[in-house]
């Protein structure tokens, strides 16, 4: 004899409560949530406009001491995450602000991290003993475990652009940190060092031990990055991509986060690509206008906007060629093997 829906529920009820009283759940009514048939993240694509981060770092040196804190900076902070603090499920996004004078001690820590130079000429950041320049899009590895501090020897105040994945190690409970010592005053009398031996792209110092594990190289000047973005050749989605590499390897700067430079021709829309990661883009030069997912934004100069895993993504560049700054943990997904991405 047939018994209806809600009776079937109705007797297995006693069987259910006893299961979670033992801590124990039944895959039946659940596997299409455990095992989702493709991602679902928990961010939409978010964008901060530039007008109103820079207002508040502006804010942040006058009510906030350098002395006071470790890091003057700003993370950007999707709603999703709540108190998380994350920009996107494995990074977050942020922007530093330092005057004349000014440093931010030393530390170490299991994430890694990245730099880019926004308005920070005349800044440096010192990365396991080598005085690291910052011009203008110059980017800066920090990577897992590496000693490192900054400091504004200019008469200007400067601001850069960070990225970590403090979100991803946090999930995995994988952060250790150590404080240096803030009395230190060695920390910070240092030259290039072994940053020398890495300058040339191509080019490597015979039996140079470079480990695997990161990038050898921390320091890539932007004159360069632009240099080769106005020579690459446009990719199949109609956009020039550089990828920052080891150059011991060929792969990504860092075992977590992976590093690109991006130019769009102005009124070109590209092809529309996902990837299973996810990508924080600042935008370098420019303006324009990208479609994630179901949202539009417009973009100009120093926005940030993110890209969630999975989602469609293409832009334009409005008033001439635009350039971007992408972090992404694309990487992760490599090593994972579990990486996918498509093309419209
Ligand atoms: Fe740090």
């Amino acid at each position: 004899m047939a018994h209806s829906a809600a009776a079937e529920i109705a007797a297995r009820a006693p069987f259910l409560a006893d299961l979670d009283r033992a801590h124990l759940h039944p895959l039946w009514d659940r596997y299409k949530r455990i095992t989702p048939m493709q991602p679902r993240p928990l961010d939409t694509p978010f964008h901060w406009p530039w007008r109103e981060t820079e207002a508040l770092l502006h804010r942040a040196v006058a009510e906030v001491a350098i002395d006071d804190i470790e890091r003057r900076a700003l993370i950007m902070s999707h709603p999703c995450f709540g108190e998380e603090t994350a920009t996107t499920g494995t990074m977050l996004g942020a922007f530093t602000v330092l005057d004349p004078g000014e440093q931010a001690r030393p530390h170490r820590h299991t994430g890694a991290a990245i730099r880019f130079a926004v308005q920070a000429e005349g800044a440096a950041t010192i990365v396991d003993g080598r005085w690291c320049e910052m011009r203008t899009g110059d980017l800066i590895l920090t990577p897992p475990m590496a000693w490192h501090g900054h400091i504004n020897p200019s008469n200007h105040r400067i601001i850069w652009f960070d990225a970590a994945n403090m979100p991803l190690l946090r999930a995995l409970n994988a952060h250790f940190f150590e404080p240096g010592d803030p009395n230190n005053n060695d920390f910070w009398r240092v030259d290039q060092g072994d940053e020398k031996l890495w300058r040339a792209a191509g080019l490597a110092v015979a039996d140079a031990s470079a480990g695997t594990t990161h990038s050898p190289k921390f320091h890539y000047p932007g004159d360069v990055t632009r240099q080769m973005l106005s020579e690459a050749t446009v990719g199949a989605d109609g956009a020039r991509m550089l990828r920052y590499v080891n150059p011991a390897t060929g792969g990504a700067v860092m075992a977590t986060l992976d590093c690109y430079a991006a130019r769009f021709s102005k009124g070109v829309e590209t092809r529309a690509r996902r990837g299973a990661y996810s990508m924080i883009c600042l935008v370098v030069s420019g303006s324009g206008r990208s479609t994630i997912g179901d949202k539009t934004f417009e973009w100009s100069q120093h926005d940030v906007f993110t890209v969630p895993p999975w989602s469609w993504a293409s832009h334009k560049a409005i008033d001439g060629d635009a350039d971007l700054f992408i972090v992404s943990d694309k990487v992760v997904f490599e090593r994972l093997d579990v990486l996918r991405e498509e093309m419209q």
